[in-house]
């Protein structure tokens, strides 16, 4: 399973790419907005020769599907890494999967995203997207059962051979990201402040902490015995 980072903060990034665990980057146009790059092609080199050759997700930013071919055109041509982000449909209810065909047929990489269904991943992987991106928190919100998805996804694309890769965010808690691991998600992609608190226990801290005391009492009584 491979975990990508969701954000757009290039000192997290470089963190936890150090600690050798990350395999990519996603972003959208609300997370480069928070992390503020507010210039989005400059941000996307950026990040994309930090991460290079791990892939960099970019989003476009329109509801035109023309524009939406142009616009991944260009953010493709940024560097070999990026894959650029296709909504599954624009706001008002167009489907962009003669897009993310087009865009796949002349060698651009799409992350189908905005995914709340298993229906509409069937559309999407069908259109060939490289991944297809379901937004756990938010089915979740709506009070759908997002490991129940991911699950049936997993099954869906590996039983009929779709090379489609399921990637899973909107990460709202730890328990997400486990619930989404042990559902089969080929991918999760994860934002920093849910990666340290994965990282962190306050029992395993407790416990060196002991360790360490008990060590340096070792070394004490070491100096007092005459041996
Ligand atoms: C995934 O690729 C998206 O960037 C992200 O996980 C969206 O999550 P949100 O629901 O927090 O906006």
């Amino acid at each position: 399973m491979k975990i990508f980072i969701d954000s757009a903060n290039v000192k997290e990034i470089e963190k936890w790419l150090s600690y050798g665990i990350v395999d990519g980057v996603t972003t959208n146009p609300s997370i480069m907005l928070k992390d503020g790059v507010n210039n989005i092609e400059e941000g996307i080199k950026k990040i994309a020769g930090l991460i290079d050759p791990l892939p960099l997700s970019a989003e476009v930013t329109t509801n035109d599907p023309k524009e939406m071919v142009e616009q991944a055109r260009r953010l493709a041509a940024l560097s070999p890494n990026v894959i650029v982000k296709i909504p599954a449909e624009n706001e008002f209810g167009v489907p962009t999967y003669g897009v993310i065909n087009q865009l796949e047929n002349s060698g651009i990489k799409v992350n189908a995203t905005a995914i709340m269904s298993f229906g509409q991943i069937m559309l999407c992987a069908k259109a060939g997207a490289t991944y297809v991106s379901l937004f756990a928190g938010r089915i979740a919100d709506e009070g759908g059962n997002s490991p129940e998805v991911i699950a049936e996804t997993v099954e869906w694309l590996e039983r009929w051979e779709f090379k489609s890769q399921l990637i899973v965010g909107s990460i709202r808690s730890v328990g997400d990201i486990v619930n989404a691991a042990l559902a089969g998600a080929h991918i999760i992609t994860i934002p920093p402040q849910y990666l340290s608190k994965m990282a962190d226990h306050k029992y395993t801290r407790e416990t060196v902490r002991e360790f360490i005391a008990d060590a340096k009492s070792s070394l004490k009584l070491m100096g007092q015995s005459k041996l």
